[in-house]
């Protein structure tokens, strides 16, 4: 599995801690976010990752702005995201359970790197239920094609 990572000026640290995580469990990454002392809006940041995620050049998505509220609704305006902000475990483990989320948003100035990281292993960890959860993401999927 590939991540892509991406971020904007706000969340620059906290993928930076996401990226030293990654690299010592040995995940494969793309890095789509900018630099220490650069600035990008968050909805450019989110665009940058979301189409290689939609393409298929990476599997999984992980966007951190300084909430990660506005990188998770600007991914969510392209088709085929699934993007989820989580601050619990919880949410993180069932937004792939039952949403097949396939893009985790944090927010660099919400959550530390040692929760931000339990957050990431449980989001490329946990697999998607299906059943009954398949159909509700069908009808999502369905909404995208009436608006
Ligand atoms: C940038 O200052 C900040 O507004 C952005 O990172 C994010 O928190 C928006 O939701």
């Amino acid at each position: 599995m590939i991540i892509g990572i991406g971020n904007d000026h706000a969340g620059t640290e906290l993928k930076l801690e996401i990226i030293k995580h990654l690299e010592e469990k040995g995940v494969e990454y793309i890095d789509y976010g900018i630099a220490p002392g650069e600035k990008i809006d968050y909805p450019d940041a989110a665009k940058r990752v979301c189409k290689e995620l939609v393409s298929g050049k990476v599997d999984r998505a992980i966007l951190i702005c300084g909430t990660g509220i506005g990188i998770s609704i600007a991914a969510n305006k392209v088709k085929g995201i699934r993007a989820c902000a989580c601050s619990d475990s919880f949410s993180a483990m069932y937004t792939r359970l039952h949403n097949d989320a396939n893009a985790l948003c944090l927010g660099g100035r919400v959550v530390g790197p040692g929760l931000a990281c339990q957050l990431v292993d449980l989001f490329l960890e946990t697999k998607f239920e299906g059943g009954r959860h398949q159909r509700r993401v069908d009808l999502i999927s369905k909404m995208e094609e009436e608006f």
